[in-house]
């Protein structure tokens, strides 16, 4: 099966038509899918591939349980205008690797509903289950060479957490140089890709992963602490805001970040980031390959290096394979 059955136009209908949680004889699939109740068939067994679980009950129908909070390009599209172009797919590797492999990336935007090779930091794997999360990608071109660029990542992070602040959650946190965490479990990620002449244009692909309401059965596959965040909305009695809303949200806060950080670099964000940062004045490990270095975490410089009180001794780091665990933490 090709992914692009995925992408078709009766595909894309049967899941709209689905999404509603309802159920929907055969008959009624075939007169508005306009399509024979064997394609319809068809159609259902597919949906298994993306891991949705259709319920069908003699005299009733087809259901998806729960319904789903499908992505709606066009809705998404109109909050941005001709500001980004924006693409919903439903299910591809990696929606960085769709922007790199595009000649003009600049201002593209792709949200997928799955992806089969979610990229996470230091080449590790991000679980993308169907319809449960945000997995967004943005290209953006700036000049002035990729050292103009130190920090962006960060506030990339700074831009994350003020669309989830946008949408009344609190006890957020930014771990260095960009995890996003509640409570010191991980709630979203950053993933950028740069491309160019290192003096010159540079391109940046900027990818940021939300939990939203990704199931606990992918627990042993992330392997770290983790939380959704219909959980924190849950927890903190505010209202849950749809995937559309906060994904359009999102691309707000980039669009701004991207749009001026040529102009005033990571500066202007040093402060936000600061104010959010997890560990700080605490005693944590930095791993730099199979060397670890302990001492306080005093934050980051006005680039976003890290900080680090050794012995009284200030040391910075720079990006890479550093990580940072809290010592004390739990
Ligand atoms: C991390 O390791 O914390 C970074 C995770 C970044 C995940 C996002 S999901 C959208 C984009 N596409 C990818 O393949 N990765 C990023």
């Amino acid at each position: 099966m090709s992914l692009d059955f995925f992408e078709s136009a009766s595909f894309g209908a049967a899941l709209s038509l689905l999404s509603d949680g309802e159920f929907h004889s055969g008959e009624e699939l075939g007169e508005r899918l306009n399509m024979s109740r064997a394609a319809v068939w068809k159609i259902l067994k597919k949906f298994k591939q993306l891991g949705i679980d259709i319920v069908s009950v003699k005299g009733k129908g087809y259901r998806i349980k729960g319904g789903l909070d499908l992505l709606d390009e066009s809705q998404i599209q109109a909050k941005h205008k001709a500001a980004l172009t924006i693409k919903v797919l439903t299910q591809l590797d990696s929606t960085n690797s769709y922007l790199l492999r595009l000649e003009h990336p600049e201002k593209q935007v792709c949200l997928a509903e799955s992806q089969t090779a979610g990229r996470g930091r230091r080449g590790r794997t991000w679980v993308s289950p169907f319809a449960q999360n945000i997995y967004a990608s943005i290209g953006w071109g700036f000049e002035g060479g990729i050292a103009a660029l130190e920090g962006l990542s960060l506030a990339i992070g700074v831009a994350v957490l003020r669309c989830l602040h946008r949408a009344g959650v609190s006890d957020l946190s930014l771990k260095w140089p960009n995890d996003i965490l509640y409570k010191n479990k991980k709630l979203g990620g950053i993933l950028i890709e740069m491309s160019g002449d290192p003096s010159g244009y540079c391109l940046s692909v900027v990818g940021v992963g939300i939990n939203v309401s990704m199931g606990h059965c992918y627990s042993e596959s992330i392997g770290q602490p983790w939380v959704a965040l219909n959980d924190i909305f849950i927890e903190q009695a505010i209202p849950v805001i749809g995937r559309n809303e906060l994904v359009s949200s999102l691309l707000g806060e980039l669009r701004l970040v991207l749009s001026t950080y040529q102009q005033e670099g990571f500066s202007a964000y040093r402060c936000e980031w600061m104010k959010f940062a997890s560990y700080l004045n605490e005693v944590v490990d930095i791993y730099i390959g199979n060397n670890i270095q302990t001492g306080i975490f005093r934050g980051v410089d006005s680039s976003g290096a890290l900080l680090l009180d050794i012995d009284g001794d200030e040391r910075i780091f720079h990006g890479g394979e550093v990580s940072l665990r809290g010592v004390y933490a739990s």
